[in-house]
């Protein structure tokens, strides 16, 4: 259908949305109240999560961590400069996640320093301007719910319940947007891809041999322990979501509810296409039918894995790949927010995407690339309400450690002095315009 609008001073027309300007420069608008954001998770920015299930393993002997997470970049303290910071680069909206074992740090146990904490983070944002989307659980687990086996334990829907429901409560009249679970799927696609998402470095997460540290405390051993995620199978996280869902929309049933699911745009390699099949299957698009009771679904990628018949292919030599190791392929972005709305059908909201590197330069060339995808799946008529990139401060990469950088901007590693990149500057200019020039 043709249509007509307009952006700033330029008049829009066709279905495309592409304009030329009165000079030569192509301009790609997004629809308007397009939220533009930067991502950040608890454990990887706040520092000092001691009561979390990762801090004893980051510090075991043998540990799979290169290093442990131990001050992050203090954002915990420092949140309100890194929001006006968010606020004058020009974005709309800051993604980032409460820390469950702050909150609760023993079962039933709710601490309302905590919660007060996360409202004021909130209301820093809406003072700015900047929309709050919260991440209930980023991987991360109080250590007691781990000594109870993690989202294994049939107890996690009810215990996850009880937590929705209680920040619902506290943090309600000033939510809009709230992610259950980050990546639920992130084990259904290791068990059928071979592929992780996360930044894992050079140690893959092997649990170390057992015996080699003495049980950790809360009743879990850290040497047989890995993440939270242990046996998620689909019908189990899709209980654990659905019982937040309903806590928090019987508390505020104005907030918009969805997860978000870790989308590597999988491919078939030659021979590889029954695996291939298979792999999109359990680790997607059983995942996204469950969206479809939901508000919206949250789009995480960064890359594209090809699937041979014994499992993910690594690319060839010569392909430019990120210090992930995973290959520059900024397409996934529009390939993977079309397979999502096709299987969810419902809104869209790019909740991660972004490029480890240290060349500034090949981070705004990728995320230029990403969005141009974007914008093409919008012009086709899907509904994507916003971008959160991946991410806004060099963070501790879970198992990597602090030495891959996904930031708009670095942090030093002695005084957390923010130095914002020109990625960072970009991304604001094309959030403060709403185009992509
Ligand atoms: C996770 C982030 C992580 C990012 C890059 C995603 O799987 O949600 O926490 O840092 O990938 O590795």
């Amino acid at each position: 259908m043709e249509s007509s609008r307009r952006v700033g001073i330029v008049e829009i027309s066709g279905k495309s949305g592409r304009v030329r300007t009165p000079g030569t420069e192509t301009v790609t608008p997004f629809p308007d109240g397009f939220l533009w954001g930067a991502a950040t998770a608890g454990h990887q920015v706040e520092g000092g999560n001691v009561n979390a299930d990762l801090w004893p393993l980051e510090w075991a002997e043998n540990s799979t961590f290169n290093e442990p997470s131990g001050d992050a970049c203090d954002h915990y303290h420092r949140y309100p400069e890194d929001i006006a910071m968010l606020a004058e680069l020009g974005f709309t909206a800051y993604r980032f996640s409460l820390e469950w074992s702050r909150i609760e740090p023993e079962p039933g146990y709710f601490s309302r320093a905590a919660l007060d904490h996360y409202r004021r983070m909130m209301e820093c944002c809406l003072n700015s301007g900047v929309t709050p989307v919260v991440t209930y659980n980023h991987f991360t687990l109080p250590r007691w719910m781990a000594g109870e086996g993690g989202w294994a334990a049939d107890s996690s829907p009810e215990r996850f319940g009880i937590y929705a429901s209680r920040v619902t409560e506290h943090l309600g009249d000033v939510l809009s947007w709230v992610c259950t679970l980050n990546e639920p799927n992130l084990m259904a696609m290791l068990a059928t891809t071979g592929v992780l998402a996360m930044g894992a470095g050079e140690r893959q997460s092997a649990p170390g041999p057992p015996g080699t540290r003495s049980p950790g405390v809360g009743g879990f051993d850290p040497t047989r322990y890995r993440m939270g995620l242990i046996a998620a199978d689909v019908e189990r996280m899709a209980a654990v979501h659905r019982s937040a869902r309903e806590a928090i929309g019987s508390v505020a049933p104005h907030v918009k509810v969805g997860w978000t699911l870790a989308l590597i745009d999988l491919q078939p390699a030659p021979g590889g296409e029954s695996r291939w099949k298979a792999a999109r299957e359990r680790g997607q698009t059983d995942w996204l039918t469950v969206s479809r009771d939901d508000d919206f679904v949250g789009v995480q990628t960064y890359s594209r894995s090809l699937i041979g018949p014994d499992g993910n292919v690594p690319p060839p030599e010569e392909v430019p790949t990120m210090q992930t190791r995973w290959e520059v392929y900024p397409e996934a972005l529009g390939h993977t927010v079309r397979l999502a709305a096709e299987h969810a059908q419902v809104p869209v909201l790019v909740t991660e995407n972004g490029m480890a590197t240290d060349d500034d330069e090949a981070r705004i060339a990728y995320t230029r690339r990403a969005l141009e995808g974007l914008a093409d799946c919008i012009d086709d008529g899907v509904d994507v309400r916003g971008y959160m990139h991946w991410t806004l401060l060099d963070n501790f990469e879970w198992n990597a450690g602090y030495s891959i950088t996904f930031g708009l901007v670095s942090v030093d590693r002695e005084t957390f002095a923010r130095t914002v990149k020109p990625s960072a500057r970009w991304l604001g200019q094309v959030a403060s315009t709403n185009a992509l020039e």
